[in-house]
């Protein structure tokens, strides 16, 4: 009797190994597959932002997209986007309407309206995000961001 007992506690602890092994196996296989496999949906729209209708802005209007970090304004010669986030240290600017500068928390840095720096340590413009309007609305590409020297009337679009 005692050994009956003491053979199924053995293939009972046999079962909980294979039982817990074939887990591990399966977790390992499951996070493999989806580490390795193509996102279909969503891939591309997580780095997209929808700003609006380009025609709703108006003129001289600046909007931030805290969630993604973006400010995108129509200027007189047409819209510009890019990244609210310091070149210095990466402090998250903010938009003074009364100076009409962006600004910088942390070190006190300052920025034209076109991204350009016009006093303190950062070492270039604010990163420029590629814009284009589809189906009238504007399409913000925030996930690669372009460095650039000094600003340049090509990073505005016409509009
Ligand atoms: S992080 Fe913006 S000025 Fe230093």
């Amino acid at each position: 009797m005692a050994d009956e007992r003491s053979l199924s506690r053995r293939k009972f602890i046999g079962y909980a190994w294979v039982g817990a092994a074939a887990v591990v196996i399966g977790e390992l296989i499951a996070g493999t597959l989806a580490f390795l496999w193509p996102k279909k949906k969503g891939s591309r729209g997580e780095q997209i932002l929808i700003a609006g209708k380009a025609g709703d802005f108006k003129a001289g209007e600046v909007r931030y997209f805290r969630k993604e970090r973006v400010y995108v304004q129509r200027l007189e010669e047409g819209f510009i986007a890019f990244s609210a986030v310091c070149t210095h240290l990466r402090c998250i600017v903010n938009w003074n309407e009364v100076k009409k500068t962006f600004e910088c928390p942390c070190h006190g840095a300052k920025f034209n309206r076109k991204g350009e720096v016009l006093e303190g340590p950062p070492p270039r413009p604010l990163d420029l995000l590629k814009l284009q309007v589809v189906e009238e609305k504007l399409v913000v590409d925030f996930k690669t961001p372009v460095e650039r020297k000094k600003f340049e009337p090509s990073q505005i679009l016409k509009g």
